[in-house]
């Protein structure tokens, strides 16, 4: 008896989300997909727990997410993990944030190698501790030749600042001759963005309740559709992505025109 409610408890949760993995499959997957991962700090205040004890759970999150993510079929999976900003935080919490990559890489690689994930990063890699930068370049490089879900950090990364790399590149350009002011367009500026080889974002997920783009890839998600939820990061789990992308499926996506793309 024991053993059919333990095996119903594993088996329902897990077939039904099969079948809604199915259904969502069967209509327009996002091809890429930018989440800001919040609410890690109030998700341990809440348990009496430090902050990093969040940050700790939403890193299991980010190995359920990637799995799912890939599983759907999406081709890029960019998650916020350390943004510009951030570096106003505890000392304390920094160190341990930037620990993260290392404990999840060394931990899930073999996984991430096996599900055919492509390790990736967008962000200022100079100012990251040594062990950090290290632990994201090794799994890069052992992950280079997959050519599934491309799965990107964004660390140590902000969108004004990489905007404003980006004009400098180009006015250097101009001033070496090699372009001329009239050949500055936006696709020229796409192609001088950190994410210049990737689709834009199809889909931006914010967790926690917070509305706002805190300086995340501001110049890419011009025409992407918007997903916040309540759910603090670590809770997020795979029927919380699955919410995400029903409703993305069920937006208009009109571009700027009256006439709209079919988005199922
Ligand atoms: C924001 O929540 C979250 C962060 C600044 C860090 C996000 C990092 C992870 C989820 C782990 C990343 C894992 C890897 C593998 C790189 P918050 O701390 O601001 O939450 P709060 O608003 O509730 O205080």
């Amino acid at each position: 008896m024991l053993e059919r409610l333990l095996r119903k408890k594993t088996v329902v949760p897990d077939s039904s989300l099969a079948d809604r993995i199915t259904d969502v499959k069967s209509r327009n997957i996002p091809a890429h997909v930018a989440i800001i991962m919040d609410g890690n700090g109030r998700w341990a205040n809440r348990r009496n727990l430090p902050r990093v004890a969040g940050h700790h759970e939403g890193m299991k999150t980010v190995r359920k997410i990637t799995r799912i993510a890939n599983d759907l079929g999406i081709q890029v999976l960019t998650l916020y993990a350390f943004s510009t900003e951030n570096w106003k935080r505890p000392k304390l919490e920094i160190d341990f944030l930037m620990k993260l990559p290392g404990e999840f890489l060394s931990t899930y690689l073999p996984e991430l190698i096996e599900q055919n994930v492509k390790v990736e990063m967008i962000g200022n890699s100079d100012l990251l501790p040594k062990h950090t930068k290290k632990a994201i370049e090794k799994a890069m490089k052992e992950t280079a030749h997959n050519d599934g879900l491309v799965l990107n950090f964004a660390m140590n990364y902000g969108s004004r600042l990489e905007i404003a790399e980006t004009v400098k590149d180009i006015v250097a350009l101009v001033a070496d001759g090699a372009i001329a002011v009239d050949d500055i367009d936006e696709s020229l500026i796409s192609s001088n963005l950190m994410t210049a080889h990737l689709p834009e974002p199809d889909l931006l997920i914010r967790t926690s309740g917070e509305v706002r783009l805190s300086n995340f890839m501001l110049w890419q998600l011009a025409y992407a559709e918007f997903s916040f939820t309540d759910v603090l990061w670590p809770d997020f789990d795979e029927a919380c992505m699955l919410n995400a992308i029903e409703e993305f499926q069920m937006r208009n996506r009109r571009f700027g025109s009256v006439e709209g793309e079919k988005n199922v």
